[in-house]
């Protein structure tokens, strides 16, 4: 199978769908590569360098039409130098893979509609873990939030990091992240790592001890509203609660010296957050960087591809910030289309799999024919069951749901006081060590209900690896069965349980270091 990888004829884009290292990668996936010439040389990548990694390069049609899959960045456009449509020079009913953005593309969609092709959206992607590795919002907004600290830092007039030198006293900057999501977990990691002093703000609180891990301060507002919404995606906040956060950046503003706005709930305009009060309120020659500014901003001034002045605070609106990052974020992006040509069974097994969630979420046309969106079914029920939750809820509610959650460990003791009674009239004087064991049962799985329900989504995989660690407490079972003879089955399982216990320690400890790792960064 061939792929073309294609030159973007957005102006000023620097990406390219793959670098050489993809191309290397999709050769041994089994596809033949052709670049399209010059495809790369504004993300520093030769054509020389696509030829070393096995790559044939090629003219643009040869490089559109002659291949069985096109991948690109951007979507479709007019290609002006060619005075055609880029939809208009792939092959009938060859596939793309790109961005797409359907819900506001219907043009587009239709144009390769006419064409029979069948095209997978970058950005339909699903947000769930195992496609987590071809999420190009995700791999694009990290650097997006990385750049977005650099661009404050060379507008900025001073240091990030606090300095004492002979010459004077400089304080660290102080740095304001609205909006924890990739990005802004990302911009609060590099303004830590230039060594500011950072505070965030989410609406979702699972964020909290995500940020406050990455060393930064979490804020907070009077009101509690969970803005968790479905899809890992985070949902439009109540009237009540907006003006609570427009109070807190204002009151903010005045310390703060760099404000970075991520803050975005998908298909809806960017909510205005930081006001003219609060901008007016920061001190001269502070920075606001705006990465909502594509969607109308989450700042009262921000002007979508520039950098504006008022009340002498700065306000940057880049929308190009992963280009100006060009060659990392070309070989991340080109990674994210190589784990999904993976699962799509690379060349050998290629097939567009509607069973396949990740395949359907993101396919938007099947040669020609209307596919997106996909969940629809799954979404609605998905928006329904969350509406409730869209009220301001008091801080002390309680509501049905938490009762009913708080009712399962009970309903685990019930059950298991019958077992020991069955025990108890299955048998006229049940062994005391059957007692002892049920009971043992009955608390670990009361306390792991506990433990295991009352810890928040995010902190999940941490914790599954240390309970991988301390369930090596089999060990100790294991180990006592260990002393009999090796024919016996107590001591067969006994070797087995300490063989698993021991795996469960060593792994359990070693995936924890590794995370840990990760923040220690
Ligand atoms: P995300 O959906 O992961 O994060 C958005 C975050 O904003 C979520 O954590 C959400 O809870 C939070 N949020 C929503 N409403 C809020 C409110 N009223 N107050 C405070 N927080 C609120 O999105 P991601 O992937 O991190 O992207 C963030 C933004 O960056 C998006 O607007 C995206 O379009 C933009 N972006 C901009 C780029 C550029 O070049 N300027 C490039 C890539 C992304």
């Amino acid at each position: 199978m061939k792929i073309g990888v294609v030159k973007e004829a957005w102006p000023d884009e620097c990406r390219v769908a793959a670098s050489p290292k993809n191309v290397q990668r999709l050769i041994k996936q089994g596809f033949a590569v052709f670049v399209e010439s010059g495809a790369g040389v504004n993300a520093s990548f030769t054509d020389q360098a696509y030829v070393d990694a096995g790559a044939t390069i090629s003219d643009v049609k040869s490089a559109w039409a002659d291949v069985d899959i096109v991948i690109k960045v951007r979507a479709p456009m007019e290609r002006k130098d060619l005075n055609l449509h880029e939809a208009d020079l792939l092959k009938e009913g060859a596939t793309l893979i790109s961005f797409i953005w359907p819900g506001q593309e219907k043009e587009l969609v239709e144009k390769l509609s006419a064409r029979k092709a069948t095209v997978l959206a970058m950005d339909c992607i699903p947000r769930i873990s195992r496609a987590q590795k071809m999420d190009a919002l995700s791999s694009m907004a990290n650097i997006a939030g990385y750049r977005a600290v650099l661009e404050a830092a060379n507008e900025f007039g001073s240091f990030f990091t606090g300095q004492m030198t002979a010459a004077g006293k400089v304080p660290p900057a102080r740095v304001m992240v609205v909006g924890a999501g990739v990005a802004g977990l990302a911009a609060i990691g590099a303004a830590r790592g230039l060594g500011a002093i950072v505070r965030a703000f989410d609406t979702r609180p699972a964020v909290e001890e995500q940020v406050q891990s990455m060393g930064a301060e979490f804020l907070t507002v009077e009101i509690e509203e969970d803005g968790t919404g479905s899809g890992g995606y985070a949902k439009e906040m109540s009237q009540a609660f907006i003006d609570a956060e427009h109070a807190l950046f204002e009151e903010q503003a005045s310390e703060i010296d760099i404000i970075v706005t991520t803050a975005l709930i998908p298909g809806r305009p960017a909510p205005l957050l930081i006001t003219e009060q609060a901008v007016k309120n920061m001190k001269q020659g502070s920075v606001i960087v705006d990465l909502a500014a594509e969607r109308g901003g989450n700042t009262a001034g921000a002007v979508a591809d520039k950098v504006i002045e008022s009340h002498g605070v700065k306000i940057v609106g880049y929308t190009d910030l992963p280009s100006r990052m060009a060659n990392v974020s070309s070989d991340l992006y080109g990674n994210n289309i190589c784990h999904l040509l993976d699962d799509m069974g690379k060349a050998a097994d290629y097939r567009v799999d509607e069973e396949d969630e990740v395949v359907r979420g993101a396919l938007v046309l099947r040669e020609g024919e209307m596919k997106w969106p996909a969940p629809v079914k799954k979404l609605a029920e998905e928006i329904k069951k969350e509406e409730p939750s869209s009220e301001v809820v008091p801080a002390i509610a309680g509501d049905k749901k938490s009762e009913e959650k708080d009712r399962g460990p009970w309903v685990m003791l019930l059950i298991g006081a019958a077992l020991i009674a069955v025990g108890w009239t299955g048998s006229e004087s049940p062994e005391p060590s059957f007692l002892q064991q049920v009971t043992v049962f009955v608390l670990s799985c009361f306390i792991g209900y506990q433990v295991v329900w009352n810890v928040s989504a995010s902190l999940h995989t941490p914790l599954m690896s240390v309970t991988n660690a301390i369930s090596g407490i089999i060990i100790v079972g294991g180990m006592l069965q260990l002393g009999g003879p090796l024919d016996e089955p107590a001591t067969i399982l006994g070797l087995v349980a300490v063989l698993f216990a021991t795996i469960n320690i060593a792994g359990g400890f070693l995936v924890t270091q590794r995370m840990l790792k990760m923040f220690q960064g």
